[in-house]
């Protein structure tokens, strides 16, 4: 997986949108979001949205008819749709659920196949340049698990040519033990990650330790070793 393509700091008129994909509203994967939101620097503006707040209906492929090119969505579709126009960077939170994003940060992102759709909108366009970003959380020790989830983010962000700021990866807990509620087993990770010393708690998609905090400014930092 290539690393962090971002190498501009987030500038005067950054704005990060945070969308929240997660089953489990302040779980560990919005918890190590807003870590890393921490260190943004005070002039970027941040927002956060649940993508439960904002239900959306199913995605229905009317691509080239004119229900798929008209409408402009129910009120819900209208914030989501806004927001995601107005940011400068797109960071999408979603714990990994089979290896890849969760089931509402896919339905959202179809929801963009539609957009695209608009005539009106000029959506491709207004979407290129900015920067997407992931933050998630997984209970494998791998970090390859996640491949999946960042190799699907960073195509889509390619596709609208906008640039890849890289996965920010946390282990959250297993499921949690119900063996006594249950009666069924335990299973490998049906506890939390044991906190070894020394093992990195957060990473970017090649495993390599990344502090939450710099996140965000880690590229730039990169970039700027280099030159
Ligand atoms: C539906 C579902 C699917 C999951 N799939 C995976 C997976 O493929 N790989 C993995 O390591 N963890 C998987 N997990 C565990 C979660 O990624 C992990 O518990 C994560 O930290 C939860 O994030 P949260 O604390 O923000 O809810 C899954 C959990 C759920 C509920």
């Amino acid at each position: 997986m290539p690393p962090p393509t971002h190498s501009v700091p987030p500038g005067p008129g950054a704005r990060f949108l945070f969308v929240l994909g997660g089953g489990r509203p302040g779980g560990s994967t919005e918890a190590l979001a807003r870590r890393a939101a921490d260190g943004l620097p005070d002039r970027a503006a941040r927002r956060w949205l649940r993508l439960a707040d904002h239900p959306l209906p199913a995605f229905e492929d009317a691509r080239g008819t004119p229900a798929g090119t008209a409408g402009a969505g129910d009120r819900h579709e209208r914030v989501l749709l806004e927001a995601t126009l107005e940011a400068t960077d797109l960071v999408i939170v979603s714990p990994l659920y089979w290896y890849t994003v969760s089931a509402a940060t896919k339905l959202y992102l179809d929801h963009w196949s539609r957009w695209m759709d608009r005539a009106d909108l000029a959506y491709r366009e207004r979407m290129r340049g900015k920067t997407m970003w992931a933050v998630s959380s997984c209970a494998s020790p791998d970090p390859a698990d996640a491949d999946p989830l960042a190799g699907m983010l960073r195509r889509t962000a390619r596709h609208l040519d906008m640039e890849w700021g890289g996965l920010l990866l946390g282990r959250g807990p297993g499921r949690p033990d119900r063996s006594a509620v249950t009666g069924l087993p335990a299973g490998p990770r049906d506890r939390p990650p044991a906190a070894r010393p020394g093992e990195p708690a957060t990473c970017d998609s090649t495993g390599r330790p990344v502090e939450a905090r710099a996140f965000f400014t880690a590229g730039v930092l990169a970039a700027a070793a280099q030159r």
